[in-house]
């Protein structure tokens, strides 16, 4: 197959292009640090109940309407589940799974995390809305996936 000159030209620049926004997209993620939030703590899955702050999960005040919200996901639920927080609430949550890949997915809002066993994922969001927002699990994880759901309540 032999290529017109016009061809070569656009396909060196398509390529071109492909290979220098991978090089942007990876310096920016290794060297900037810019990658998807994500926590790099790591602790032991089979010990979650015997390691902190995870053998205590809970809704905790940590400041002037801050909270800190320690969350252990496991087939197929939250602990704790339907949270209470008041209007205006900054939550930080610190989360784990026991078992398999789950989701933390709150609608209505930004929050959409992934909780992988083995891995402590932190998130951070403000809740000035009060209302009843419904929290799901959004990677399958078995049989009951459909059903792993919870609240979070903002009054
Ligand atoms: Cu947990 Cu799907």
């Amino acid at each position: 197959m032999k290529f017109s000159k016009h061809e070569e030209i656009w396909l060196t620049i398509s390529v071109g292009m492909l290979v220098l926004f991978m090089v942007i997209v990876g310096y920016q993620t290794f060297a900037l640090g810019m990658g998807p939030p994500s926590n790099k703590e790591t602790l032991d899955p089979q010990k979650v109940d015997q390691t902190a702050p995870f053998d205590n999960p809970g809704v905790f005040e940590v400041g002037p309407n801050e909270y800190e919200v320690v969350m252990v996901l496991q087939v197929f639920s939250f602990t704790p589940n339907n949270i209470e927080i008041p209007k205006g609430a900054t939550v930080h949550f610190t989360m784990t799974s026991k078992d398999v890949v789950h989701g933390f997915q709150v609608a209505g809002t930004n929050l959409n995390a992934m909780v992988m066993p083995g891995y402590i994922q932190k998130i951070t969001q403000k809740f000035d809305k009060p209302g009843e927002y419904l929290v799901l699990c959004n990677e399958y994880c078995g049989a009951g996936h459909q059903m792993m759901s919870t609240t979070i309540t903002v009054k």
